[in-house]
């Protein structure tokens, strides 16, 4: 198969259908048929319960969902179906040709609305786009003002406990220096002061990533400067994981903050470590140019075309399920133990590329492995020859 063959294969919309009327889904599979070069991938379900169930673990750009189910009908379907699912575009359709029921649909969150009875190929097309479209959207916004209210509220807090950890640690120091040895109250101060210390270098963290957020950039080398993180983590890695690398950008530039790019690189490297943590396995780091030449089919959050440095950091570990692919941005969002992670590293990651005017996606397929994939805007046409590549919409 060509690769711009494969490429359109994975473009191919995934959809669920949740309607218990089996009339009603050959009316919907013979109208996308009739759509010319729409490629989908249909799946049905006759009740919430199987829907949830199948959205659990397969991923979906769009549901349509029928109002009158056996378990609901009118709007409160979409209210329950959005209480346990609400990170997947909805459509609603209905047999009610009632405009209070549309607009109250819109207003209870799905992304559009359908008659049943009244729609052709092209309009269902459409509408199925738009919705897709507009959730990414919203959730980009979502995502973005959470991302901004962490960094300013964190970087605010850890200010604010910054000068009052000084003022702990100082008082703490001068009382220890005036209490003789011998005195067993030394013992409790020294270790007030040394958990006082502990407790700045978390407050140093915080700060460091508000700083990362709004940090400064200039034009840099991206490949020697990933080349150098590379060189530094690779001593931590353990010696039942293989690392293989292929940095080929030398003299490409991006308009960036190298603290952040280290970010970048480090925050994927230790993931993939993690998710291989018990097991043996190979993790892959590539830098490359490559020119888009067509921009991608998302227009909110994929890139236009033009030239961007391609990072791709590649892991055999356990991987991801498809349920949690949405949160992995969220800050605060983990898997892992207590003291194992924070849920801080990808959404840091995200912030970072944003400001960089990149782009991030993430695949991973459970007990396979992950891959992040990386575009950072190059600053002007490197020397080298690019490779040309297609930006294929991802979960
Ligand atoms: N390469 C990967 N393989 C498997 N799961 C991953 C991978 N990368 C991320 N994840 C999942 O995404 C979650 C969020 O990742 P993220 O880096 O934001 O936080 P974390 O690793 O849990 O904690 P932190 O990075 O703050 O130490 C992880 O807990 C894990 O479940
Ligand atoms: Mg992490």
């Amino acid at each position: 198969m060509s690769d711009l063959k494969k490429a359109m294969e994975k473009k191919k919309l995934r959809i669920l259908y949740i309607d218990d009327d089996p009339a009603e889904v050959f009316i919907l599979e013979e109208t996308l048929v009739q759509a010319p070069g729409f490629a989908y991938e249909l799946v049905h379900s006759d009740n919430l319960t199987h829907a949830f169930e199948v959205l659990k673990s397969s991923f979906f750009d769009v549901v349509l969902l029928d109002l009158g189910l056996p378990e609901s009908t009118g709007i409160d379907t979409l209210a329950q179906f959005l209480r346990v699912h609400n990170h997947t575009a909805v459509v609603v359709i209905t047999g009610l040709n009632d405009f209070e029921t549309s607009i109250s649909a819109i207003e209870k969150g799905a992304q559009d609305y359908i008659v049943k009875g009244q729609y052709e190929p092209l309009m269902l097309i459409k509408t199925i786009k738009f919705a897709i479209e507009r959730k990414k959207w919203q959730e980009l916004a979502t995502r973005q003002v959470k991302l901004e209210s962490l960094g300013s509220l964190s970087g605010g807090i850890a200010h604010e406990f910054n000068n009052i950890l000084t003022v702990i640690t100082g008082n703490i120091e001068l009382s220890a220096d005036m209490i003789p040895e011998s005195n067993p109250v030394k013992v409790y101060l020294e270790e007030a002061g040394a958990a006082a210390l502990r407790a700045r270098d978390v407050v140093q963290k915080l700060l460091n990533v508000a700083q990362k957020m709004r940090a400064s950039r200039t034009p840099i080398a991206i490949g020697p400067t990933i080349k150098d993180v590379l060189d530094l983590i690779q001593k931590d890695l353990p010696g039942s994981i293989e690392m293989c690398q292929d940095i080929r950008c030398s003299s490409e530039m991006i308009s960036g903050d190298p603290v952040g790019i280290n970010q970048v690189v480090m925050n994927l490297f230790t993931n993939a470590v993690h998710a291989m943590s018990d097991q043996t396995g190979v993790l892959t780091v590539s830098l490359e140019a490559i020119e888009l030449n067509q921009p991608s089919s998302s227009r909110l959050d994929g890139p236009d075309s033009g030239n961007y440095a391609r990072l791709v950091v590649k892991d055999t570990g356990k991987g991801i399920e498809p349920a949690i692919m949405h949160r992995l941005f969220d800050p605060y969002f983990t898997t892992k133990g207590l003291n194992e992670g924070l849920g801080m590293g990808l959404a840091v990651v995200h912030g970072i590329v944003k400001e960089h005017g990149g782009f991030i996606k993430i695949k991973s397929t459970p007990g396979k492995g992950t891959m992040a994939e990386v575009l950072l805007p190059l600053l002007k046409e490197p020397p080298a020859r690019k490779k040309k590549a297609l930006w294929n919409a991802g979960s």
